[in-house]
């Protein structure tokens, strides 16, 4: 790894082992784009790189040079208005109302490690020798606005970070209307592009389209990252797929309003732009006053897009989720909300939390429903105490009877919202965001607490600070169940309201730093109806996110794939609950169910009490093997092997970081009639390692098992011999391959 700036030629070159990231100074002093792909060899000077040709009707910089147009020069932190038509990264209004900016370069430096972003999540590292960061400093001549921009490059990691500050060193007033974090001029558009996108309880769904000219686009304006679009992307070369092929991926540590955008212009030239979104965005910047961007990362691999997914999981994992939970295996949890929804007493949830036990569970979950008066979702968010009918001994009384039954006990919140019917709004209504006297529009019957406010952030962190000082609270599942509308502060003067959305998620952020800070040793799990809130920025404060509302494990097949494309499965909510399912009235088989959960955190969100003796006897089973195997399931390594995008089978495993032990998950959709005969090629395993397979006896090499596969070939509808259980739909198997000492077979 390492940073190098040719004085000559003023060009920077950031490099490690596998990437290169390569900028210069322009002739008109803005920083220009030269590469950024695999790993090329350094040299004094890259300007041949510098595409120059003369285009009828262009516009130029210089009236001499007719070849310098910001039109087509390929640049870093572009501005609108002086030659250059595409979106830009960076718009400044100015008193006297212009948003032309000159941004020239005035210096740079170079510091071992990586530093923080104020108030902002942002990966980080442990020593100086993990990762180089360069600040290099443009300037508005005019304005004396100073744009500094960061990029840090990994040692161990072929990803770069990105992020910006800008600061108002001139005497007057401006606005930053687009603060993008991320810009990337490509010379071609020769990709296809593949975003997670869905709907509430469809999380992460993967899809695909090839670039074209024009502007494509995700984003969210909720005020959430959003169950719709999640704040990632890849962009891949014709041919790549997961496993061969060039991948550039992109992710935004943020979790508000976010845009990330493709812009393909007539000489087939992209500009990628990643930040917050800038509608209704408006930031005020009075002389003196700085502005932080979210930062975003870039992943570029050569090894299809499992290899980019690897280099997130790792990154993420290890440099971007944080404390005493991130290397730490998962603790597996039963939570009450499908068992009993509101309809619970503190003797109710303490049979459910002894069966639990029983089975082998390590921690209960109290959900929604425990405090305020709160019996349904009309009435209660905002008065964080315990509702003493329902918990006659608090939070604190009940969270003993569960310690003492030796389980830790967790606790449902969701910080930001507030009932009307509530104490907390009868005292501060304008403790709101909304509009004065304008309608406020509702979801689920609540309201979004201001947190651009300190003195409610204050607030609900007592609260919380209270329970948690109190009570033995081990675990808390975050919750955020509306997004926001009418996004107003009675905190703000009028012309600071455009800075509403981003203040509310440091106000988030803020909070999460808080109680984390105070309670280390407390397990954050995000949350916003299921996924809406499922990103990066989350994943710094608490180290796994519940993936979706929706439990049913066909459903989350779908799911999952697509949350691990950046997401590590340590990070994944999952568990098994009730069939039917209650979101999609499916009858799925307990062990598909399990099948499925292991690979995320695991647990169960039903009522173990209700299942047959049998069912019991096969949840311990359940429960412990993924005592045996979580460390594989959760930190090892991740492959996607077939798409439940692309049909009815999908199969994916985890490989121990040592290669000795694999768990690899098969899963069938529908029942197939007289069907083929099926084999997996499976990946990550030590070619000369002989594995045992655990589920038939038999011995493999780990290259058979990679090159010729896994046979998964069964007697499907209509083969089955007499005395065998016959295959049903949604049908799974795991796979488990620990190898054996060497011996030849
Ligand atoms: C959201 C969550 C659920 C549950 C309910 C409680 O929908 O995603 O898991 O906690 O709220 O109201």
């Amino acid at each position: 790894m390492n940073i190098i700036f040719h004085e000559k030629s003023k060009t920077f070159h950031l490099f490690n082992n596998e990437i290169s990231y390569i900028m210069t100074v322009l002739r008109n002093g803005h920083l220009g784009q030269l590469y950024c792909g695999k790993r090329i060899r350094d040299r004094e000077d890259f300007s041949h790189l510098l595409e120059m040709c003369e285009r009828p009707m262009g516009s130029y910089v210089y009236d001499t040079d007719r070849l310098f147009s910001l039109d087509y020069l390929k640049q870093e932190m572009p501005v609108y208005g002086s030659t250059d038509y595409h979106a830009p990264a960076l718009e400044i209004v100015q008193k006297n109302g212009s948003r032309i900016m000159d941004l020239q370069f005035v210096s740079y430096s170079i510091e071992e490690g990586k530093p923080g972003l104020e108030g902002l999540p942002a990966t980080y590292t442990e020593s100086g020798e993990e990762a180089l960061t360069l600040r290099i400093v443009l300037r508005d001549p005019l304005t004396e606005i100073k744009v500094e921009l960061l990029y840090t490059v990994f040692e161990k990691y072929s990803a770069v970070a990105r992020s910006m500050r800008v600061v108002n060193e001139g005497g007057e007033e401006v606005h930053l209307a687009r603060a993008m974090s991320f810009c990337l001029d490509l010379p071609d558009c020769d990709y296809e592009w593949v975003q997670l996108s869905g709907s509430w309880a469809r999380e992460r769904h993967v899809k695909k389209r090839r670039l074209e000219e024009g502007i494509q686009a995700i984003g969210s304006m909720r005020g959430n990252s959003s169950h719709e679009h999640n704040p990632f992307l890849l962009l891949r070369r014709s041919g790549a797929d997961e496993y061969q092929g060039e991948v550039l991926g992109l992710s935004l540590i943020y979790s508000g309003n976010f845009l990330m955008q493709a812009e393909v212009d007539c000489h087939r030239q992209t500009r990628i732009l990643a930040g917050i979104h800038p509608d209704c965005f408006d930031w005020k910047l009075e002389a003196g006053e700085c502005f932080q961007t979210p930062e975003a990362v870039l992943v570029y691999s050569d090894q299809g897009m499992n290899g980019m997914s690897q280099t997130f999981h790792r990154l993420y994992q290890s440099r971007l989720a944080r404390g005493y939970w991130r290397d730490k295996v998962r603790p597996i949890l039963n939570n009450n909300w499908e068992a009993t929804y509101f309809d619970f007493t503190e003797d109710k949830l303490v049979s459910i939390a002894e069966k639990a036990k029983e089975c082998g569970v390590e921690l209960f979950v109290l959900d929604d429903g425990w405090f305020g008066k709160r019996s349904d979702d009309h009435a209660g968010l905002g008065d964080w105490q315990a509702n003493p009918e329902r918990l006659a001994n608090g939070i604190t009384g009940l969270a003993e009877r569960i310690e003492g039954l030796g389980l830790k006990f967790g606790l449902w919140f969701e910080p930001e919202m507030v009932n009307r019917d509530s104490d907390l709004y009868r005292a501060h209504p304008d403790w709101i965001l909304h509009v004065p006297g304008r309608r406020e529009s509702q979801g689920r019957y609540q309201y979004v607490l201001d947190f651009s406010r300190r003195e409610v952030v204050d607030c609900i962190y007592e609260m919380m600070a209270k329970i948690l000082r109190e009570a033995k609270v081990s675990y808390i599942k975050w919750d955020m169940n509306r997004s926001i509308t009418e996004c107003y502060s009675e905190g703000l003067p009028a012309d600071r309201q455009g800075e509403v959305f981003h203040r509310y998620i440091l106000g988030v952020y803020d909070l999460y730093e808080r109680l984390t800070g105070e309670f280390p040793q407390v397990l954050f799990e995000s949350c916003a109806s299921g996924g809406g809130r499922f990103d990066a920025g989350m994943l710094y404060y608490a180290p796994q996110g519940w993936a979706s509302d929706n439990s049913d494990a066909v459903e989350r097949l779908k799911i999952q794939y697509g949350t691990s494309f950046c997401y590590p499965i340590s990070s994944i909510g999952s568990h098994v609950s009730a069939a039917p399912n209650h979101q999609v009235f499916r009858n799925t088989p307990l062990h598909t169910r399990a099948n499925v959960a292991y690979f995320g955190t695991f647990g169960y969100e039903l009522d173990l009490n209700s299942l047959s003796e049998e069912e019991v006897c096969q949840v311990k089973e359940q429960i412990a093997f993924m005592k045996k195997y979580r460390q594989v399931l959760q930190f090892g390594r991740f492959y996607r092997l077939k798409s439940p995008f692309e049909g009815n089978e999908t199969v994916w495993m985890a490989v121990s970081e040592d290669k000795r032990t694999a768990v690899v998950g098969w899963y069938r959709v529908l029942n197939v009639v007289n069907d083929a005969y099926t084999r997996v090629r499976l990946a990550g395993l030590d070619p000369a390692l002989r594995y045992r397979n655990l589920r038939s006896g038999t011995l493999h090499y780990g290259d058979e098992l990679m090159n010729l596969g896994l046979i998964t070939s069964d007697a499907t509808a209509g083969q089955v011999p007499a005395g065998v259980k016959p295959c049903t739909d949604y049908e799974s198997r795991i796979y488990v391959l620990e190898a054996e000492e060497e011996t030849l077979l």
